[in-house]
């Protein structure tokens, strides 16, 4: 049988792999979260994210030396508020003593090349455990814009090199752009959470900032699961409000949305692989039917071949020491 094309002749070998390679994985597409306790000397493990832990300022510079030793430039900070500190309003995200806006002033002291991103939405600080303001059992949108607004000028102040807005407030990357431009803040970047999804994937995360709400769900500000267009709808809101970058949330099984937008955008394209992703992956590790490192790595480079720019991944360090 006459076979003048054969596809296998470009993987013949390591060599010739190696050279026609289309999608490379590299240890600065990678953005570690973190999770931060108040206090000092504490470290406690999310106990369905195996390996991830919370700590105090002081475990969380260890934790962020030892990412940029391997490589890894940025960070997402996410604070765990003790229930006492919550109430309505979130009053506390912008409080004066607030040790979630000294750690981000503490980080940047100790690494002031390091890339820290926060978190702006009200339900780590909320006794209702929203993203938005709570009026009559309803998530009022306008009246919780000023909240977001104030909460990203208190952590531009304490020194964040980008906001990340994971609330789903329509208007909110335009209402926290003109508040840190009037607060002079302009370097400040945006990174908007533009199409996040309603999900069961975040499960773990809210076990880990103990943060799940506590009356209904999120359906009414997080995107529907089964929509791709609203997707261009919020990248064009999110585009024309001044955005910096577009993140899709989850990742994996969103990578037709990623791909959507990386086609549509010309902004850089994060995605955030998710703490239930994480969690598929270790508890399948942990009973020995799948190969970790193995997939973990086919994970992140599926994200990037979708079109990610840029992934913030549980696995970022553990994936920076197979990269070395
Ligand atoms: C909260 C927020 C969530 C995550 C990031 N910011 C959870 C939620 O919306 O309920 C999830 C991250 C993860 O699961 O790893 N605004």
């Amino acid at each position: 049988m006459q076979q003048p094309i054969r596809p296998r002749r470009n993987r013949k070998m390591a060599g010739v792999r190696d050279l026609i390679r289309e999608t490379t994985l590299t240890t600065h597409d990678l953005l570690l979260p973190l999770f931060l306790l108040e206090g000092q000397g504490k470290k406690i493990e999310v106990s369905s994210m195996p390996g991830i832990y919370r700590y105090s300022i002081d475990g969380i510079l260890k934790e962020i030396e030892e990412a940029m030793l391997l490589g890894i430039k940025a960070f997402d900070v996410f604070p765990v508020v003790p229930e006492t500190l919550k109430d309505k309003t979130a009053s506390y995200s912008w409080a004066e003593d607030n040790f979630y806006l000294h750690a981000l002033s503490s980080i940047k002291q100790h690494f002031p090349e390091a890339v820290v991103m926060t978190d702006v939405a009200m339900d780590p600080y909320s006794s209702d455990g929203h993203d938005g303001l709570v009026i009559d059992g309803e998530i009022v949108n306008d009246a919780t814009l000023d909240i977001l607004a104030r909460m990203a000028v208190a952590q531009a102040q304490a020194g964040a090199d980008i906001i990340g807005p994971s609330d789903m407030m329509d208007g909110r990357v335009g209402a926290i752009r003109a508040a840190l431009d009037a607060a002079h803040f302009t370097q400040v970047s945006i990174m908007s959470y533009t199409a996040k999804y309603a999900s069961g994937f975040y499960g773990p995360f809210r076990d880990a900032l103990d943060s799940a709400p506590k009356f209904g769900d999120k359906k009414t500000y997080q995107m529907d699961p089964a929509n791709r267009l609203e997707a261009l709808r919020e990248m064009e809101l999110d585009t024309r409000e001044g955005a910096d970058m577009l993140m899709v949330k989850p990742a994996l099984a969103y990578l037709d949305v990623i791909r959507l937008l990386k086609e549509h955008s010309q902004l850089p394209i994060t995605a955030y692989n998710v703490s239930g992703e994480y969690a598929m992956l270790k508890a399948a590790a942990e009973r020995g039917w799948l190969d970790y490192e193995r997939v973990m790595m086919e994970t992140l480079l599926s994200i990037k071949r979708a079109g990610a720019d840029v992934i913030l991944t549980y696995h970022a360090k553990e994936a920076a020491k197979l990269l070395r």
